[in-house]
């Protein structure tokens, strides 16, 4: 026969197991178990354009990225305004909506542990020329405007970015 003194100590350890096995992957309770992240990508219209996007999306599985969502889009003026309105009144505004408008790209959410750093230390420094060896700019980026890949900058980017051109539905796993 079962202690009674030993239920409740036996229902609250069962209770500590199951909220552990159903909390969402993306929270870190446990120090043996990594941040899981989402970040925004764009394989951008050069990059595309010069037949790169197939390189680079090698480049993100071989890094260990899961990719949960990935079109292809042929953004228009105002949608890359709407999407770089952060940088509205800056000088290269309007080059960097035009250029953005001025063929296909590749949108993606791509996953990871720690994937916003992740992704942008593999993208390398914004500007082709500064962005170090092996990284995806300095290899298919050809100048600052032309910089081949963008990545979200921080996790309300991220969130933004993603939701600008996924529904939760699209990125079901
Ligand atoms: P991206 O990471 O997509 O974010 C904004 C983009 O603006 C940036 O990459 C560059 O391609 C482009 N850009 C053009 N001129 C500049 C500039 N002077 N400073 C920062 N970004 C610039």
């Amino acid at each position: 026969m079962i202690c009674k003194s030993l239920i409740f100590p036996a229902l609250a350890v069962l209770v500590m197991v199951a909220a552990d096995l159903i909390q969402p992957y993306s929270v870190n309770n446990r120090q043996d178990r990594k941040m899981i992240e989402r970040t925004f990508a764009i394989i951008k219209p050069n990059a595309f354009a010069d037949g790169n996007a197939g390189k680079i999306l090698a480049r993100i599985y071989a890094e260990g990225f899961t990719v949960i969502g990935l079109k292809k889009l042929y953004l228009n003026k105002r949608e890359a305004e709407g999407f770089y309105h952060v940088h509205q009144g800056k000088p290269f505004f309007n080059d960097l909506t035009e250029f953005m408008a001025s063929g296909p790209c590749i949108v993606m959410v791509l996953e990871a542990e720690g994937a916003i750093t992740k992704w942008r230390d593999l993208m390398g420094a914004t500007n082709p020329a500064e962005a170090a060896e092996g990284t995806l700019r300095r290899e298919f980026g050809t100048s600052l405007g032309r910089n081949a890949t963008h990545g979200s900058d921080g996790q309300e980017t991220a969130r933004f970015e993603i939701n600008y051109f996924f529904s939760a539905l699209e990125l079901l796993v």
